[in-house]
Formats: structure tokens, sequence, C-alpha cells
């Protein structure tokens, strides 16, 4: 009991230390998760896509509620300084795509997979790609990758106080002709924007960027769904009854004749 208490402290104190940076100083981004949009709790790494990693992968030794959270940090390429605009973009690194490579890539555009980094111990989350819709009969899609992640951070005297990413900056890469070995190089440019906004304000703001679509639409789509089943299944029931009670008294009525 005294050691999860402890943990708890840590966990709590852990949260709430701001990190100060000098000008310049590194600002490390992790990678962490990517999944299907639409069932957030299917993760995986990131690194197990065919995507920019360096060449020895370190891992970030994780808090416990970021273990439970599913969470497996590791070390980017990114290089953000502190304060440091990048603009134009700047190369991430270049890579080659095999058959394997590209048909997962493709597959998992397809399945509306997202990114999530971890800045500061702020979650900042993307589309890995895009599907452009084609025809209707028969039905195509285009599949369509980000290779630039422009990254917003905001930041107040030596603190960062939030930070979001968008990746539309660029055009994306059709990979829907692609043919291995494909080569694609990765980018990302950063803009540093001053607030006043302090950084107790922070919760309230990474809170209230909300990413994933609203649980509450999808109660009330499961409510309805029911209802109508219940409906449903009430109508069937009334029906068979009313079949049989007509049975019923056509039956009492010939039996009273006789
Ligand atoms: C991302 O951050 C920038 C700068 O802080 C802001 O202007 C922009 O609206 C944010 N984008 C989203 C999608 O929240």
């Amino acid at each position: 009991m005294a050691v999860y208490r402890t943990l708890v402290v840590l966990a709590i104190l852990s949260s709430c230390l701001a990190e100060k940076y000098k000008d310049g100083a590194k600002v490390e981004v992790y990678v962490n998760k990517v999944g299907p949009y639409f069932n957030p709790h299917e993760t995986y790494h990131y690194y197990q896509l065919p995507v920019c990693r360096p060449q020895k992968i370190e891992h970030k030794s994780l808090s416990l509620g970021e273990v439970l959270d599913g969470d497996r940090m590791a070390k980017s390429l990114y290089d953000i300084r502190f304060k440091k605009n990048i603009s134009p973009a700047q190369e991430l690194c270049k890579t080659t795509l095999s058959e394997a490579d590209l048909a997962q890539l493709k597959e998992a555009i397809e399945d509306l997979y997202y990114f999530e980094f971890v800045l500061d111990n702020i979650p900042v989350r993307g589309f890995l790609g895009h599907l452009e819709e084609g025809g209707f009969l028969p039905h195509n899609h285009k599949v369509q990758l980000w290779t630039n992640i422009h990254f917003n951070i905001q930041y107040n005297g030596d603190q960062i106080i939030y930070a979001n990413i968008s990746t539309k900056e660029h055009e994306p890469v059709n990979l829907d002709d692609a043919v291995a070995p494909f080569e694609i190089r990765f980018t990302y440019s950063v803009k540093w924007h001053p607030t006043k906004l302090k950084y107790s304000d922070r919760d309230k703001l990474v809170k209230g960027t909300s990413f994933f679509p609203k649980t509450l639409e999808i109660h009330w789509l499961s409510i309805i769904n029911s209802l109508v089943l219940v409906f449903l299944l009430l109508g069937f029931v009334v029906i068979i009854l009313t079949r049989v009670l007509k049975n019923d008294f056509a039956r009492y009525n010939t039996d009273d004749e006789d």
C-alpha cells in the first residue's frame, strides 16, 4: 500500500513539474503509438510502421499511468530547439519502401490510422495519410501519405504551454501507383508562437482539444440501435401472439357451434 501511495505521489509530482528550457535547448519529441482512429483501444508502436527511425531505438522509461495507457514512447529523429523556427521544411530522413512496406502503409491509411507523438508531456496527434474518395460505382479511392509534419508550439518565457501538429502544409504523396523500391523523403517544420497563457492553463488546453470522435455521439447511436431492436422484437411478439390468439378464438367459436 505504501509503495502504491509513493508511486501515486511521484506520478503527481512528475506531472506537475514544469520543464524549463534555455533558448536553443533540445526539445525531445517521443514517438508513441499508432492505431485506427475509430478504435482508440487498438494501438501499435509507431516504429512498427516503415517510417524514419534512429539506428538504435531508445525507449523512454514510463510512469505507471503511461504504462496503463498503453504508451510505448521512444526517441524520435526530430531535432527541435527551444524557440528555433524551422522553415522551410527540413529533411527528417529518406527511406526506400519495399513491396511489403507499401502494402503495410496503404492498409494503415485505409484503416484511417492516426499517430501520437509526445512533446514535453503533451500528446500531439495527426493522421498518417488521406483517402481521397473517387467514383461511386465502381468504388475507388486514392491512398495518400503525408510526408511533412508541421509542429506548432506555444511558449511562455522558458516553458512550453501547448503544442499541436498539422500535416496539410505540403501535398501528400500518392501511393496508388507507387512501385517498390519506392524512395520517399520525410520532412518537418517548426513554428514557435509566444503566448500569455500560463503553465497552469496547460491541462485545460490539452484536454480542450479533442482529437477522437465524441463518445457521447457513439452512446446515442447505440441507444437508438438498441431501441430499434427492442421495437422490432416487440413487433414480432405482438404479431405472433395475435396470430395464435386469432387461431384460438376461431377454434373456440367453431367448438361453440358444435
Ligand atoms: C495549432 O496551434 C496553432 C498555434 O498555437 C493554432 O493557431 C491552431 O489553431 C492549432 N490547430 C488546431 C487544429 O488546434
